[in-house]
């Protein structure tokens, strides 16, 4: 499935201040990912999949959380594919084409590129978002930029976020 709801209008900066007045509006955590995904969703041409993977502090493996899309994996272990390895090196992994990726996991089997961005909870790293496309080499700087700077703000909101 490629989204076909995307609005063109918004700039990077309008989509990070959209972004900014979701987590700061609401405290729950689940409410916040799933709007956020929902935001990515409608706003990133061009992609097939965008949402989140939670590792429990302590955890081996990250369980999927809310997103946009197919139906996916439900864990991945800390180290495997392309989620996994971003969560444990803790930084933003690009990958320009998935079968050059050793260990990429193909959930959907359209996804041809993909981004995963850490969020973390002072040092440790909480959560990844995981944005797929269904072309090659989708996704840029100007992406990256974005969808860190969301990162950084669930990063900086995330403990005061509630779980229930
Ligand atoms: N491709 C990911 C798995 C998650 S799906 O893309 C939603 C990976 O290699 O970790």
């Amino acid at each position: 499935m490629e989204f076909d709801n995307v609005s063109d209008a918004a700039t990077p900066h309008e989509v990070i201040a959209f972004a900014q007045a979701i987590i700061e509006g609401e405290s729950d955590r689940i409410a916040t990912l799933a709007n956020i995904s929902a935001l990515i969703g409608q706003y990133l041409p061009r992609i097939n999949w965008a949402g989140f993977y939670l590792f429990a502090p302590g955890t081996q493996e990250g369980v999927l959380g809310p997103f946009q899309g197919q139906i996916a994996c439900t864990r991945i272990a800390l180290g495997s594919g392309v989620v996994g390895t971003c969560a444990q090196q803790g930084k933003t992994i690009v990958v320009p084409d998935v079968d050059q990726f050793p260990g990429h996991i193909a959930c959907d089997k359209a996804s041809r590129s993909e981004i995963v961005v850490p969020i973390r909870d002072n040092h440790d790293v909480v959560a990844v978002l995981d944005v797929d496309a269904p072309i090659l080499d989708r996704f840029q700087a100007e992406d990256q930029f974005l969808l860190e700077s969301i990162a950084a703000l669930l990063s900086k909101n995330w403990s005061s976020m509630r779980t229930f």
